[in-house]
């Protein structure tokens, strides 16, 4: 059998065209279903393709301190962090609906209702958001340095200096050097921006003290007046976030010392301590389970790390390379420029060569994410595998209908935008990639194996209650 091409070494047009031929040579072993290649020598097979890419399962991060996972919980489930004390972290990434909200774009600040009952009937157009709330799962674990659908939010693993839309927290000598001293992972620096989106969490002008203030400074100082009040703690604040703050930060004397920076590392930890999701059916495979995965979800692996050429943009123990890729995805929702115009990664470099581009979604329970890609612009899984097999033919020929009806409107058809969207895909996806119908079968399933069995009942990660006593199911 002629070895497989490893296609992640090759790049552009070439790399299309070969591959291409790649997935359409008749009697190569893995194009024969059914009765395609089983047993020891798949696995042989497929684990030389692992180690080719250097593919392990990732490790698990150290345990953060109880009383830290349990402050970031209630500051998780807990309105009181939006200017307007209505919407909290959950509303758009709830356990029950497995980190995310179900819905293609989030619905914001003033919506109705929590995670995927938000809104559902209510014709609530005004309130949709520009982009998918991505799930939170294995976003604290190293090598997650990259964060949002543009990576606005990074850290340099080296030297710990971020880079963020707030100027002060960013560089090796940062303005709010008191702040950034906490920010030790990237989801922790991500935590610091919902609560200064307007759209998000923090209100319009003159609805609040926070939709009112002047500066992200302002905003996070006059958040930790709320949670732990002023004048080392005697003037406002909860009792019970005092406490919850003092265990989890033994070392801090002074309420007055807290910034938010302490409740933006207590959200990481909780996340990290929740969502790490490292046990799924192929993280047992790569520890050498090997009947931890079907067959069907072994010739998908195949697929995925061979010929489908996945893993060039899905790559490493994470299944994302951290970089951004155009793939042509339609466009649903307001978009965040005009006419529901999302250029993606381009919004924040301002190079057009970033035009489209999305940074590359970490995969494990990605079955569960639904519905995928920046703008929730795909309900089945199978959809979203296809487009990647014909990107430009898929967003040409992509059906409004399958969204709930909210959204159906929100689809960008305009003809001169969606050519732009087509001419700016990767070169890698540019040619259609030609799969039978079986191939694609088995790919699904492979995506169906990233599924941590764990994951599946999230009700554990609900808090009974938060200390300002605010409800947290509406
Ligand atoms: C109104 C809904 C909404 C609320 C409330 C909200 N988020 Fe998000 N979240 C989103 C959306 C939408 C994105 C993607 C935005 C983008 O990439 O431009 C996102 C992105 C993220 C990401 C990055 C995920 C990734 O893969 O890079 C994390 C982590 C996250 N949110 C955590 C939080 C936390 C913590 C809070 C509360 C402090 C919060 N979110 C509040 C909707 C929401
Ligand atoms: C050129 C890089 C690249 C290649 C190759 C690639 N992907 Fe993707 N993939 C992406 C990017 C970027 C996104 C997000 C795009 C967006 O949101 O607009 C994505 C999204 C996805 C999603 C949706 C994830 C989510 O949370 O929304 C799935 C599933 C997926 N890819 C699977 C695959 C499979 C299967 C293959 C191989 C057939 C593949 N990808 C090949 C870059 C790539």
């Amino acid at each position: 059998m002629p070895r497989l091409i490893r296609t992640t070494l090759l790049a552009g047009a070439v790399a299309a065209a070969l591959l291409t031929t790649a997935c359409r040579r008749e009697g190569d072993v893995y194009l024969g279903y059914p009765g395609g290649q089983q047993g020891p020598t798949l696995d042989a097979e497929l684990n030389t393709l692992l180690q080719d890419q250097g593919m392990s399962a990732p490790t698990a991060p150290p345990a953060d301190p109880a009383a830290l996972v349990t402050l970031g919980q209630a500051l998780f489930f807990d309105p009181v962090l939006s200017g307007n004390q209505n919407i909290s972290c959950a509303t758009c990434h709830h356990p029950l609906a497995d980190t995310g909200d179900g819905l293609p774009v989030s619905i914001g600040e003033g919506g109705v209702g929590t995670a995927t009952v938000r809104d559902r009937g209510v014709a609530d157009a005004g309130h949709l958001i520009p982009r998918n709330a991505p799930p939170v799962f294995n976003l604290g674990l190293e090598g997650a340095d990259v964060m949002f659908w543009d990576g606005r939010v990074s850290r340099d693993p080296v030297t710990g200096a971020l880079t963020t839309p707030e100027p002060a927290l960013n560089g090796l000598t940062p303005a709010a050097a008191d702040i950034v001293a906490l920010l030790d992972s990237a989801l922790a620096a991500q935590a610091m921006f919902p609560v200064t989106s307007r759209e998000e969490m923090r209100g319009q002008a003159g609805t609040s003290e926070i939709g009112d203030a002047t500066t992200n400074l302002e905003i996070w100082s006059l958040l930790m007046a709320r949670l732990v009040g002023t004048s080392n703690g005697t003037v406002g604040g909860f009792a019970g976030y005092r406490s919850m703050f003092q265990a989890a930060y033994p070392s801090v004397a002074d309420f007055d010392d807290f910034n938010f920076g302490h409740a933006a590392k207590a959200i990481a930890a909780f996340e990290r301590e929740l969502w790490t999701s490292i046990d799924t059916p192929f993280d047992r495979y790569l520890r050498g389970d090997t009947e931890a995965m079907s067959g069907a979800a072994k010739r998908g692996a195949m697929l995925f790390y061979g010929d489908a050429s996945c893993s060039q943009c899905h790559a490493g123990p994470l299944m994302s390379d951290f970089a951004h890729h155009a793939i042509a995805s339609p466009q649903v929702g307001p978009g965040k420029l005009e006419a529901s115009e999302d250029r993606g990664r381009a919004l924040v470099t301002s190079d057009a060569l970033d035009d489209y581009r999305f940074r590359t979604p970490l995969l494990r329970n990605v079955a569960l994410t639904g519905p995928w890609l920046h703008s929730g612009a795909y309900v089945t899984l199978e959809g979203v595998v296809r487009h990647h097999l014909d990107c430009i033919g898929s967003l040409n020929g992509y059906d409004p209908s399958q969204l709930p009806p909210l959204f159906q409107p929100t689809v960008d058809s305009d003809g001169t935008r969606n050519a732009a969207r087509a001419a700016a895909v990767d070169p890698s996806l540019a040619t259609p990639i030609a799969l039978t119908d079986a191939q694609v079968r088995d790919l699904v399933e492979f995506l169906h194996a990233l599924t941590d069995p764990k994951m599946l009942i999230l009700t554990r990660d609900l808090p009974d209650g938060v200390p300002s006593g605010l409800p947290i199911r509406d």
